[in-house]
């Protein structure tokens, strides 16, 4: 294998031998004569310093050495003379891949917003902010799949294009191959969608929890991890249109276990990546107080990123119910001085400014919330017996809030009772003839059985400190955008 920057700047056994490095001009500065080209290949956040003595590169050549430019250098690698940095190229020779005109190329060394990065997505891998939440992102897909390859689940591959509502909100993108101008009719004037691709209705996945029931019910425990759709209207920092969803489900598994389960799961990644990825979080923190100088004390981060993720992985979640975080909410001094938008009371679903209080106020740590109203989560979800501590009829939910995100993960335990899951389906409109293979799994050997759904995006917003999920995924989709 071809070793990279990462490999020479950690292992000091290759200074004196001569080497070829290849990789992308971040900066040149000349002194005296000498010129310092900062040389990064993408492989880590740091640069490999090479340095041109007076004379040994041509003129010719170091003009075309501009940032952003595309070389190879060769020479030796020795201990370098100035601070900071280990080791550093003598080089000897630079063979110019690809220029990069500094009048034409955008990414210039100095700081550009995060906004105008967006705008030029396909340059962002070629930057430090975007090529560390690049890496951190690849480090914890990877502990995803180390996690549960480890821990006895299987990766299943529920499909993307389906004909089913998993989460019942009808937020879905169609899938057709019919002509919009001329599409076939009924007699009544309705689509026909007998004539469409699939013979039926077909839309992009909103969640691969059903087919995931399905694997569960004979696999034991499953895991999947895919990309998600979904067709809201929301323009917010934690919203895109596609994301990429992790969904564990687990036969006998009770919402207790589901529970555990989802904490040590989150812990275990993030903790993945702080031994895993030290140079770029260490650079992710300092980008984050940069950013967050600007801002006025009380929206700034309580605590620098690294201890904020240690805290997370080193601190029990807080677990309490629903009904008991309505009544912490209604004892809240933003409630008491109408501070809420959204009024609360038992039966509303929480908005994200009542569960950050929760997280960010209250608890100061994430918390799982449970045993939501059956009225306000999806039919799927197992009904509680009637408990006079809750206000009304409940389901087996949890939700696992996060501090500056809100909700990282939604789950249940699952209605496993045939009725009773018919029952819930007919009362919220969805016919179950049109789902009978998912009822087959209540006919034939039902068993207990739970899973959860976390946001990938969300969960590398945390670790990488990103505040708007648009920069965590290379090619972001949302309302009226989706370029490259
Ligand atoms: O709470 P949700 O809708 O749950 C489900 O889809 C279940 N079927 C999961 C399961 O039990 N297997 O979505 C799960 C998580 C949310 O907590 C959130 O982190 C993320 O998916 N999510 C989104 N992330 C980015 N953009 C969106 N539009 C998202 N919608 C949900
Ligand atoms: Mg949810």
């Amino acid at each position: 294998m071809k070793y990279q920057i990462k490999d020479y700047l950690r292992h000091h056994g290759f200074v004196g031998q001569t080497l070829t490095v290849q990789g992308w001009v971040r900066t040149k500065r000349e002194s005296k004569n000498v010129n310092f080209i900062a040389l990064n290949d993408g492989s880590t956040i740091n640069n490999l310093q090479v340095v041109a003595e007076a004379g040994v590169i041509s003129d010719d050549i170091l003009k075309l050495v501009t940032t952003g430019s595309a070389i190879a250098a060769t020479g030796v690698l020795v201990d370098s003379q100035g601070a900071g940095q280990s080791v550093e190229l003598k080089v000897e020779s630079i063979e110019v891949y690809g220029t990069a005109d500094p009048d034409l190329y955008p990414l210039q060394p100095k700081r550009h917003s995060l906004e105008f990065l967006r705008e030029i997505a396909h340059l962002r891998p070629r930057t430090n902010t975007f090529s560390a939440v690049f890496r951190v992102r690849h480090a914890l897909a990877f502990a995803v799949h180390k996690y549960f390859s480890d821990n006895g689940f299987f990766y299943w591959n529920s499909p993307i294009i389906t004909g089913s509502d998993a989460e019942g909100a009808g937020e879905m993108f169609r899938v057709t191959t019919l002509d919009p101008k001329n599409p076939p009719l009924n007699e009544d004037g309705s689509i026909n969608y007998k004539e469409d691709f699939f013979g039926k209705e077909t839309n992009l996945t909103v969640s691969g929890q059903l087919e995931g029931e399905l694997a569960a019910l004979g696999l034991g425990k499953i895991y999947t991890f895919g990309p998600t759709f979904r067709a809201e209207n929301s323009n917010t920092t934690r919203h895109l249109a596609e994301f990429w969803m992790i969904e564990p489900e687990m036969a006998f598994f009770e919402l207790e276990d589901n529970m555990a389960l989802a904490e040590d799961f989150v812990q275990y990644v993030i903790k993945y990546a702080l031994e895993n990825c030290q140079d770029d979080l260490a650079f992710l923190e300092k980008r984050l107080l940069e950013e967050e100088k600007n801002k006025p004390q009380n929206e700034r981060s309580p605590m620098p990123l690294l201890e904020k993720l240690q805290f997370v992985v080193e601190n029990e979640f807080e677990r309490l119910t629903y009904t008991k975080a309505i009544e912490i909410l209604l004892q809240s001094k933003p409630h008491k001085e109408k501070k809420f938008q959204y009024p609360v009371e038992w039966g509303i679903d929480l908005q994200s400014e009542h569960e950050r209080y929760l997280v960010e106020k209250h608890f100061k740590k994430p918390v799982i919330l449970t045993h939501y109203p059956r009225a306000i989560k999806a039919f799927y979800m197992k009904q509680e017996v009637d408990r006079p501590e809750d206000k009304g009829p409940t389901v087996r939910a949890m939700d696992v809030l996060f501090p500056g995100i809100g909700e990282m993960i939604g789950g249940s335990q699952r209605e496993d009772n045939l009725e009773k899951l018919v029952a819930r389906m007919e009362e919220v409109g969805i016919d179950p003839q049109s789902m009978d293979w998912f009822l087959d799994t209540r006919r034939f050997g039902s068993a207990p059985h739970s899973g959860f759904g976390l946001g990938f995006e969300r969960l590398i917003q945390f670790v990488t400190g990103m505040g708007n999920i648009r920069d965590v995924i290379p090619f972001p989709r949302f309302p009226k955008s989706a370029e490259f």
